[in-house]
C-alpha cells in the first residue's frame, strides 16, 4: 500500500515535486540509526553497520530506543490531557507511523499544534508523514539546527503555526547527548526558553551510563568513531540542563521506563534502558 511512511525520498520528490535534499547515505546518521532500532526501514547500509556495532556493544539499545519513543508518547499525551496545545519538537526523527508527537497530542485534543524541528535531509524528505495533522489543529516542518535556537524561534513557519504568546511545550527527547559540553548545551536551553511565556513545559530524554558505564561507554565509542559527537550524562548533570528558574516536575528525573509509568507495566531493568527523562515547568 503506497502511504507517505513507505515511499523512498526519490518518490517524494516526484509526488511533491520538491527536489530530493542531498543525503549522504556514505556515513552513518543518528536518526537513521535511532530508525534501525526501532525497526524501521529508512536506513542504509553503514547506518545498519554502525546500529549493529552499537548493539554488539549495548545488546539492549533496542529496548532503550523503544522505550524512549513510548516516553515521548506517554508525556505527550499527558501534556495534551492538563491542557497544552502548542508543541515545539526539536530533533524529530523520521516519523513513526501513528506514533508521533501530534498523533499523540490530537488524539487528546485535535486542535493542538505542533512545530517539527530537525537537521537531517532525510527526516525532511520524510517530513509529509509528519503534515498529517487532523484538520482542527496544524503541524509543520522546519529544517534547521538546535545549535541555531534564534533560527528556529523566528522562523515564519513556527510563527504561523504557534501563538508565541501562549505556553508551549518544548520536546528535546533523545538529542541533547549530541550535543557536547563544547557546544554550550546549557545555553542554546537558555536561548530556546528565555522567550517562552510562563506556563510553558519542557520535556527532556538523555542517555546515561549511571547504570552501566562499561556498556555505555563503548556504544558512545561507536558512535563517536562513526563522526557523531555523543555525550551520556549523569542523573546530576542531565537536572542541571533544566533551565534556572523552571521547575522540575514529578517525579523529576527519572528513567524514561519507569516514567509515570503505566499502572502495572513491567519495569525493565534499568541497566538496559540507561536513559534519563525529566518534565519541568516555567513558573
Ligand atoms: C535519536 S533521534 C530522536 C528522535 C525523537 N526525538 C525521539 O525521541 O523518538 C535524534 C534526532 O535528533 C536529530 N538531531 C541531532 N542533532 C541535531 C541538531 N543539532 N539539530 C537538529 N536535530 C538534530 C537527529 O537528526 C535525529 O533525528
Amino acid at each position: 500500500m503506497d502511504s507517505a511512511f513507505s515511499r523512498t525520498p526519490e518518490q517524494e520528490a516526484a509526488i511533491s515535486g520538491w527536489n530530493p535534499p542531498q543525503i549522504d547515505t556514505t556515513k552513518p546518521h543518528s536518526a537513521r540509526i535511532y530508525d534501525y532500532f526501532l525497526g524501521g526501514k529508512t536506513n542504509f547500509a553503514p547506518d545498519r553497520e554502525a546500529a549493529e556495532q552499537t548493539l554488539s556493544a549495548v545488546p539492549h539499545a533496542r529496548t532503550a530506543a523503544r522505550a524512549n519513543r513510548a516516553f515521548l508518547l506517554r508525556s505527550v499525551d499527558h501534556l495534551a490531557r492538563i491542557g497544552v496545545r502548542q508543541f515545539l519538537d526539536i530533533g524529530t526523527g523520521i516519523p513513526v507511523e501513528g506514533r508521533n508527537t501530534h498523533d499523540a497530542a490530537q488524539n487528546i485534543a485535535p486542535e493542538s499544534r505542533v512545530v517539527y524541528v530537525d537537521n537531517d535531509p532525510i527526516v525532511l524528505a520524510h517530513a509529509r508523514a509528519l503534515l498529517t495533522s487532523h484538520a482542527d489543529g496544524a503541524t509543520t516542518y522546519i529544517d534547521a539546527d538546535a545549535h541555531d535556537p534564534d533560527a528556529i524561534l523566528a522562523h515564519p513557519a513556527l510563527t504561523e503555526t504557534l501563538d508565541p504568546d501562549q505556553p508551549l511545550a518544548l520536546l528535546l527527547l533523545a538529542i541533547l547527548h549530541f550535543v557536547p559540553d563544547e557546544d554550550r548545551p546549557t545555553e542554546i536551553l537558555r536561548r530556546l526558553t528565555d522567550r517562552l511565556p510562563s506556563g510553558s513545559h519542557l520535556v527532556l530524554s538523555h542517555l546515561t551510563g549511571d547504570f552501566d558505564p562499561v556498556t555505555t561507554g563503548g556504544g558512545v565509542a561507536v558512535y563517536r568513531k562513526s563522526g557523531i559527537p555523543m555525550q551520556v550524562r549523569s542523573r546530576a548533570e542531565v537536572e542541571a540542563l533544566v533551565p534556572q528558574g523552571w521547575d522540575l516536575l514529578e517525579p523529576g528525573v527519572e528513567l524514561v521506563s519507569h516514567w509515570r509509568r503505566e499502572p502495572g507495566a513491567e519495569l525493565p531493568d534499568p541497566a538496559e534502558i540507561g536513559c534519563y527523562g525529566l518534565l519541568a515547568r516555567k513558573p
